[in-house]
């Protein structure tokens, strides 16, 4: 059925696009070598190219151009910190972690590779993002580039991404409540995708108030974009995904959904996201394909 959330054909065209023109930063960012350690770059090439929706580097690319920040360098950092969120792939998929064997609709990495292989890819993508981001070619200005290696590092590190996995981990056996639950969100999937808006924000040394609208809109955007990943999990499939399906409860997962329940879940995914599009006010008619991925992040199927 279709809904009033579903993407128009020009923002699809446009998420289609932007992914492409990602790809390719990516691939060049990151070439086949012949060198004796090869196996380490093909796991790199293997768990980032080829797949994923690109969302992260959307964020970033558009709300770099309200400022309009020159967009090569916007997709940059748009392909460092998705080669972060790949690194986050790889390892989140390990059997020490969420042991899945499908990912973008391939073999894991670890299951292409090996553990051990995938493990080091996972680290080496992780130091490659930093790398990107600090060299001259990202931004002109030092200080640009150091705030923004700051911001990468609080939000993927102990307080971030990787301290929201090990809740997420805490949580398979022992019953959080609420409070917990959002922080884990806000922390394991919010923090890499409010680090995508207020990136934008920072290229483009945007004024405080602008930057907290990006802020604001982010984490209202994260929290919902992992409720209704919870969401997907329990209601689709793994053809559809392009990852197993069922898993969180079978692991015994602390989620919205285990929770709540999914039909709350959802009206609070919906009243998240309505959140996360207030915050755009400020931005007037300017953040239409802002709104638009709101829409999208609700109203995905994969
Ligand atoms: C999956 O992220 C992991 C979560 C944080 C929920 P995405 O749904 O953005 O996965 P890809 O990058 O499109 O594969
Ligand atoms: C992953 O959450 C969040 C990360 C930081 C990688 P999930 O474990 O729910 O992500 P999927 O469902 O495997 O993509
Ligand atoms: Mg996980
Ligand atoms: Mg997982
Ligand atoms: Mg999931």
């Amino acid at each position: 059925m279709p809904s009033p959330r579903d993407a128009s054909p020009e923002f699809q065209k446009l998420l289609d696009q932007t992914a492409l023109d990602v790809e390719n930063t990516m691939k060049r960012l990151l070439p086949e070598t012949d060198l004796p350690e090869a196996p380490l770059y093909e796991a790199m090439r293997y768990g980032t190219l080829g797949g994923g929706k690109r969302l992260r580097p959307f964020m970033l690319i558009q709300c770099a151009k309200l400022f309009g920040v020159d967009e090569m360098r916007a997709r940059r950092v748009g392909a460092a910190l998705e080669f972060l969120h790949c690194y986050s792939l790889i390892h989140d998929d390990l059997p020490a972690m969420d042991n899945s064997d499908m990912r973008r609709g391939k073999a894991s990495t670890h299951v292409e590779f090996d553990e051990a292989t995938a493990i080091l890819a996972g680290d080496a993508l992780l130091t490659f993002a930093f790398e990107i981001v600090s060299q001259e070619e990202t931004h002109a200005d030092p200080r640009v580039r150091i705030e923004l290696v700051q911001m990468l590092a609080q939000a993927a590190g102990g307080h971030g991404m990787v301290g929201g996995q090990m809740l997420d981990l805490i949580g398979e056996g022992e019953e959080f409540d609420f409070g917990t639950i959002s922080r884990m969100q806000r922390m394991k999937t919010g923090r890499l995708i409010s680090f995508a808006c207020e990136a934008g924000a920072v290229l483009g040394k945007a004024s405080e108030v602008h930057r907290r609208a990006l802020r604001n809109y982010a984490n209202d955007l994260g929290l919902a974009f992992q409720v209704t990943d919870d969401v997907l999990d329990v209601e689709s499939d793994a053809s559809v995904l392009g990852k197993p399906a069922n898993q969180d409860e079978a692991a015994g997962k602390a989620t919205f959904v285990s929770t709540m329940g999914k039909e709350q879940a959802k009206q609070r995914a919906e009243m998240l996201v309505d959140q996360a599009i207030r915050h755009l006010k400020v931005f007037d008619n300017r953040a239409d394909n802002l709104i638009e991925l709101a829409n999208y992040v609700l109203a995905r199927r994969a």
